[in-house]
């Protein structure tokens, strides 16, 4: 089954106005390819302007968190409904630095999870080891056990991207290799598969992130099991464009 190629630009807590106006704006003037799916993740601010200036029939917009409830009394949350209404589609959940930083737990981002995608928001999840974890040879018991608390969860993963990021390599330049990271995304597929079915295991799109520049994110084209990229720093820079034309 063909998986439509994803390309995530998490620009975490990066930019102004100005700023994002150019990424757009470089966005909609570039000849992107019309099967790769384009999400930008401006920070929350930032999000009805994004989805305002975009016009590139295949970027959208996502949020960097949402909360499980859908109004009340949580002061600095964010309600997936008013990511909805701003004009963005997606949110990502359990970005490693919400894991470490704000000590999200696994069962915590499930049931943010749940609520974003029953409530029509596409959601990016995150998973991935620390290099203690991969050191410790333990890197598939980490993401398997990420996994495991959303699959008690949710039963519809049609508006899921998994992304693949491991803890060492986000921010550090230090990309994992093709071979290693092919390795995990089949792994994370065939657990997948196992407790959720073949079928949507062979249509959920399992993205890598981690120091994907405009260089090396062709050297990744052969890996059968990496569906896009969900890219950090090198989202703010112009050689974003060069990273979501790099199947080309
Ligand atoms: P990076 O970040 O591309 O800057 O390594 C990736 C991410 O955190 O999503």
């Amino acid at each position: 089954m063909a998986r439509t190629f994803f390309v995530g630009g998490n620009f975490k807590m990066n930019g102004s106005k100005e700023s994002i106006k150019t990424i757009v704006a470089g966005l909609n003037e570039a000849s992107l390819p019309s099967d790769v799916e384009v999400v930008i993740a401006p920070p929350a601010p930032y999000l009805q302007y994004a989805a305002e200036l975009v016009t590139a029939p295949t970027v959208t917009v996502a949020a960097q968190n949402s909360f499980d409830k859908l109004s009340g009394a949580y002061t600095g949350e964010i309600a997936v409904n008013q990511i909805l209404d701003v004009g963005a589609k997606w949110v990502i959940l359990g970005h490693s630095e919400r894991r470490t930083i704000l000590k999200e737990t696994d069962e915590f981002i499930a049931s943010k999870t749940d609520v974003a995608l029953a409530n029509g928001l596409g959601v990016i999840l995150c998973i991935g080891e620390t290099l203690d974890e991969r050191n410790a040879g333990t890197t598939l018991d980490v993401v398997n056990t990420q996994m495991d608390a959303v699959i008690a969860k949710i039963s519809d993963w049609s508006k899921v991207v998994v992304a693949y990021e491991p803890v060492w390599a986000i921010g550090t330049g230090l990309a994992a290799t093709p071979e290693d990271a092919e390795k995990v995304h089949a792994a994370i597929r065939e657990h997948f598969a196992a407790k959720v079915g073949a079928e949507a295991a062979a249509a959920l799109r399992i993205i890598y992130g981690g120091s994907v520049n405009g260089k090396n994110a062709a050297t990744f084209n052969a890996c059968e099991n990496i569906d896009g990229y969900l890219v950090g720093g090198a989202s703010l820079k112009p050689e974003f464009i060069d990273i979501v034309k790099s199947r080309e």
